[in-house]
């Protein structure tokens, strides 16, 4: 039976450095569900609708074809039929993703491909709601946290590293402003289940991050084995 990890937490908290280093460490897929409504806004950005225009969002459904294609350990995403890069990780592709993301309609879009690869592999999934909505029954549930301050100098470096123009001051307006967006939306809320292993890893570098996840992981991997034999 495939075995699921659900790693939530708000933006830059660093779900994926650590859900791919856990993905390389056990051999299990690496799903980054936040590149889906990502992939959706940008569709929408590039039609020249704003991010808040729902009907308009909803409308355009039926033209997005969304995939999620295996490559090397990791989950790519194509949208209409070809893989998305970098210009999903922009700030204004971050704002229209989170719009995107709190609409039900774009929700249940992408709610069946989340769940098919987590029933056909074992995967690592990050997001806001895998948890709680997509894998309710994952056998490992972290929900991931870090000070404001220090999500906001890891998504700045991030966004330096990769070339886009910003400022710290800047980067920690747009995580906040996120993070209210994302938790306070009604439908599938950024919120922990109440099964979460919290983490919280301000503290932490990315190797003892995984050190962390990876004493969760294996006590449910000793405890499965136990309980089949
Ligand atoms: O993880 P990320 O920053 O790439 O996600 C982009 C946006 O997508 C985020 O602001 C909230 C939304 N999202 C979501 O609603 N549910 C998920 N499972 C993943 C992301």
């Amino acid at each position: 039976m495939p075995f699921s990890v659900a790693i939530d937490g708000p933006s830059g908290s660093g779900k994926s450095t650590l859900a791919k280093a856990l993905a390389k460490k056990y051999g299990f897929i690496y799903v980054d569900t936040g590149a889906l409504y990502r992939a959706i806004g940008l569709y929408i950005q590039n039609k020249c609708l704003m991010s808040t225009d729902v009907d308009g969002i909803i409308a355009s459904l039926p033209e997005i074809r969304i995939e999620m294609r295996l490559n090397d350990g990791q989950s790519e995403v194509w949208l209409n039929g070809s893989p998305v890069g970098d210009e999903i990780r922009t700030p204004m592709s971050s704002i229209y993703a989170s719009d995107v993301s709190k609409i039900p309609q774009v929700r249940q879009f992408l709610l069946s491909l989340q769940r098919d690869i987590a029933a056909a592999n074992s995967v690592i999934m990050d997001g806001r709601d895998i948890g709680t909505v997509i894998l309710p029954d994952a056998q490992v549930k972290i929900f991931m946290t870090a000070s404001d301050e220090k999500r906001a100098l890891r998504r700045y470096n991030e966004l330096i590293s990769k070339g886009i123009k910003t400022t710290y001051d800047e980067v920690l307006k747009d995580v906040k402003w996120r993070d209210e967006n994302d938790r306070n939306r009604t439908v599938a809320p950024a919120v922990p289940a109440p099964d979460a292993v919290f983490l919280d890893n301000s503290g932490l570098d990315a190797a003892e991050t995984v050190d962390a996840a990876s004493a969760i992981i294996d006590k449910a991997l000793k405890e499965l084995s136990g309980a089949v034999e």
